[in-house]
């Protein structure tokens, strides 16, 4: 059976999604949705596709078995609703939204629903993660610390906090993500941003440039992950580092170190998350079996909450309590 997607976006993620289905056999990226017909042109012509610059229209005019939403945080809300109301499975690319408002209407209807759904935290899939995850397993975690450390993406709406709802909500999400996969849910956030460089090297920068958040686990794990948008083009420092009852135990994305005692072991990833990511939702999509899904909606929620509650604590100065 050949499932058939449309796209909605025409950026850089977009494309890398559907190059990956389209190297997938029996799948058929049909349509793409963004906001002028002459940028969904554009990418429609190198996947034989059709374009739209109406979302409404694409989905009247053909008929899709899943919907791909690779847009910025502001972009959310209206799309979900109406995959909602036509009963459309929908992967969608993280964060969820600018804050957990919107998410939050959507994540109601998708429950009534029991709909299908994918959220791109592609790092689940990685096997240094996943090789963490089971070590971690068997051992007691003290502190767990995270960071994301890079520079300001190009793109115009990612510097603006009303659009992108700032780094650590669409960054070091991934962070806080892994953390949930590996230490379970949070219940308590603090944090502080900060406006050091961005503001006077880049025009229009409205998020913070840097940010440091702890969190307490329901299980009584405690953690800090951190955020900095400041560093020269290229440079980035990405990555998680578990304190156990057993030693440290290091990933940096594609690759596990661990020190336990006198021994020491590397691991390397040797496939895609992404790849394996799309392959979950499509086999899902044919399958109706979702148990390959590593980040549905409702799980991703719980991601996202963490992140809004970061930026409330950042304004109000407050501990937020989960
Ligand atoms: N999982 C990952 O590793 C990963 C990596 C990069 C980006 N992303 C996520 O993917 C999303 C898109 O990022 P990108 O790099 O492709 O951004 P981009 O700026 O390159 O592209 C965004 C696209 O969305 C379109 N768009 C904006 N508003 C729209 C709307 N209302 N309706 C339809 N189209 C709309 C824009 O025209 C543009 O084509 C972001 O949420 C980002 O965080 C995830």
């Amino acid at each position: 059976m050949t499932i058939t997607i449309g796209i909605v976006g025409t950026g850089n993620f977009s494309e890398k999604h559907a190059r990956i289905l389209a190297e997938m056999g029996d799948v058929n990226v049909k349509a793409f949705c963004g906001t002028s017909k002459q940028k969904a042109d554009r990418i429609a012509s190198e996947f034989s596709a059709k374009g739209y610059d109406n979302f409404d229209d694409m989905l009247d005019s053909t008929k899709l078995d899943a919907v791909y939403l690779c847009v910025p945080p502001m972009a959310h809300g209206q799309m979900e609703m109406e995959l909602i109301k036509r009963n459309i499975p929908f992967f969608v690319e993280k964060p969820l939204g600018v804050d957990k408002e919107i998410p939050g209407a959507i994540l109601a209807e998708v429950k009534k629903k029991s709909l299908l759904t994918s959220v791109g935290y592609h790092f689940r899939y990685s096997e240094s993660v996943q090789r963490m995850k089971q070590v971690v397993g068997s051992q007691t975690i003290g502190m767990i610390s995270g960071q994301w450390v890079g520079d300001m993406p190009g793109v115009y709406w990612w510097r603006n906090q009303d659009l992108s709802g700032g780094q650590f909500n669409e960054q070091t999400t991934h962070i806080v993500d892994i953390l949930r996969y590996l230490a379970g849910e949070v219940d308590e956030v603090h944090a502080f941003f900060g406006n050091r460089i961005m503001h006077e090297k880049a025009e229009s920068v409205t998020v913070a440039d840097v940010g440091t958040v702890n969190l307490k686990f329901q299980n009584g794990i405690i953690a800090n992950v951190s955020n900095a948008c400041i560093s020269p083009s290229g440079q980035s420092s990405v990555g998680v580092t578990v304190y156990t009852n057993q030693g440290n135990i290091d990933w940096k994305p594609t690759v596990l170190r661990m020190e336990t005692g006198n021994d020491k072991a590397t691991y390397n990833d040797t496939t895609d998350p992404y790849f394996i990511e799309n392959q979950a939702f499509i086999n899902a999509l044919r399958t109706g079996d979702a148990s390959l899904i590593l980040s549905d909606y409702e799980d991703a929620f719980k991601t996202q909450q963490v992140t809004s509650a970061a930026v409330e604590s950042a304004v109000s100065g407050r501990t937020i309590i989960l």
